[in-house]
């Protein structure tokens, strides 16, 4: 018996079959720009709890609602201040997601009890079109398991197809990291995970001060927990150019944009020949994922300058090497 996997490409057909299981309360994995994201209809509790049980996500992490157009928005929350108003139209569709009070339509599964909910309209013409046939809102976090690497091909999200009807091939995430998240306090935006949207574009737009969230024992966004986005192997972040003595040729390397001394380990990827942060951005789950596969003892990467979507990147490696061994 041949073994057959669950990915199918967008055809008009596979994206209403995928639509019609939405409905039916069943998760689809679906692409967007930034990672694929693991699909329930946002507005069926019984839906998003299955979310959590497929991801072995715990329920004190909420999820984000993706939308199609502005007529859902208004499912999700009865009002938008003006700053949040402002950001969507400059940046929707996009990798922007806005944390606002909610409706009394969100169930409270999908917000883990938080009276806000985070919302945004991915720029994917596959996502859109799957979310527009669905007819509702969906809530997708990234189709990976709690913790580990986030999914940037459709092969990368194979771990959780035993849970889902369909895996809709979109190709490669363009952007590779996840949604800037935000929300308004005080007369301030406040980040609370960085993304491919930065606080300089944010600040234009508004006109209002910037701040990035502290991290804290209990996160305001779970992503912010200091472990999170880890291969099976540690990870060791290291300076451009550096060659660790502890490295040996059961180790690999990450690097940023040079192709450099390979030894003395057993593989090395490059992530932007050219020193493109959003290259580098777009390659980095793929190249871990990869990485990770040949067991290495450690995976060595060098850091990435931390200016624009380098600092997203810098944010999911930190929080990559924190379990590291040793
Ligand atoms: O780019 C993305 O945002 C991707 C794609 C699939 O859209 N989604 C994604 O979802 O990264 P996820 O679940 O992996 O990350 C969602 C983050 C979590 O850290 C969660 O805690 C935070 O959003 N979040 C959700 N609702 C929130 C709320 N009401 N307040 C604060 N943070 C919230
Ligand atoms: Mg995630």
């Amino acid at each position: 018996m041949s073994y057959k996997t669950k990915i199918f490409p967008a055809t008009e057909s596979h994206i209403k079959d995928a639509a019609a299981a939405l409905r039916a309360g069943k998760l689809v994995i679906i692409p967007t720009e930034t990672v694929y994201g693991l699909a329930a209809n946002a507005i069926d509790a019984e839906a998003a709890s299955s979310i959590f049980s497929a991801k072995k996500r715990p329920f004190f992490d909420p999820l984000i609602c993706h939308i199609a157009d502005y007529d859902m928005l208004e499912i999700l929350t009865d009002h938008l201040s003006p700053a949040l108003k402002r950001l969507t139209k400059k940046f929707w569709p996009g990798p922007l997601t806005i944390v606002t009070i909610k409706s009394e339509k969100v169930p409270r599964i999908i917000t883990s009890g938080l009276q806000t909910v985070a919302i945004r309209m991915p720029a994917h013409p596959v996502a859109i079109s799957i979310i527009k046939e669905a007819g509702v809102p969906l809530a997708a976090p990234s189709a990976n398991l709690f913790g580990k690497l986030s999914p940037t091909r459709p092969e990368h999200t194979l771990d959780l197809q035993q849970s889902v009807h369909s895996i809709i091939d979109g190709g490669p995430c363009e952007i590779g990291v996840e949604s800037t998240i935000i929300r308004e306090l005080d007369g301030k935006i406040v980040i609370l995970r960085p993304g491919k949207i930065t606080p300089k574009q944010i600040e234009e737009t508004v006109h209002m001060p910037v701040i990035t969230s502290n991290e804290t024992e209990v996160p305001d966004a779970p992503g912010q927990l200091p472990s999170h986005y880890a291969p099976a192997s540690p990870v060791v972040l290291i300076d451009e150019g550096e060659t660790p003595s502890e490295a040996t040729s059961k180790s690999v390397l990450l690097a940023f944009r040079k192709d450099r001394d390979n030894s003395p380990f057993m593989a090395a990827t490059v992530l932007s020949a050219t020193g493109s942060l959003n290259q580098a951005a777009s390659q980095l789950f793929d190249c871990l994922h990869k990485l990770d596969k040949l067991s290495p003892d450690t995976i060595y990467v060098e850091r990435v300058p931390s200016k624009g979507i380098g600092i997203a990147i810098m944010n999911r490696l930190t929080k990559a090497a924190f379990n590291k061994v040793g």
